[in-house]
């Protein structure tokens, strides 16, 4: 399925198929299973996925594409998302990326060559009183400013 060849994904990609193949509304579950036992969506699922649901890859593609929960690579091993939205702006998000990204040379939105590290954005996190916020590799962290924020650029560094 990949390159090189990844028969335990080709595996899974079966199995999940053949369980929702048959559903009603099966694309959206189906997609959301591979990526849970992928990682992500890769792009050569993508034809047979349609093929099995009698969809065009285009449908497929589209709805992989259009939903920001689906990937087609698969994360990086660390992942640091954070909220750039309007009250994390106000608390100093902006000088938190700022800071991740002279560390680490990502801009936010990029993963590093190796895969080792992403720096994501994210919009609101239900942390607005407590910004910068950020989920790092899914756990909520608040105030990522100061001691934290140098804790966890020596973390990501090591
Ligand atoms: S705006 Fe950042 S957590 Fe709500």
């Amino acid at each position: 399925m990949t390159h090189p060849p990844d028969r335990a994904a080709d595996d899974a990609l079966d199995t999940l198929i053949a369980r929702h193949q048959n559903r009603p509304g099966a694309l959206l579950p189906l997609l959301h299973d591979v990526q849970h036992a992928l990682g992500c969506v890769p792009a050569d699922a993508v034809p047979r996925i349609a093929a099995a649901l009698n969809l065009s890859r285009a449908e497929v593609h589209g709805v992989v594409t259009f939903y920001a929960d689906f990937r087609t690579t698969p994360p990086a091993r660390r992942v640091v998302k954070l909220c750039l939205a309007e009250a994390c702006q106000a608390r100093g998000c902006h000088a938190t990326a700022a800071r991740l990204s002279a560390a680490t040379g990502l801009a936010v939105g990029e993963t590093s060559a190796d895969n080792a590290l992403s720096l994501e954005p994210i919009y609101c996190l239900g942390l607005c009183a407590s910004g910068p916020a950020a989920l790092v590799d899914d756990a909520p962290v608040a105030r990522l400013e100061g001691p934290r924020l140098d804790a966890l650029i020596a973390e990501l560094s090591r």
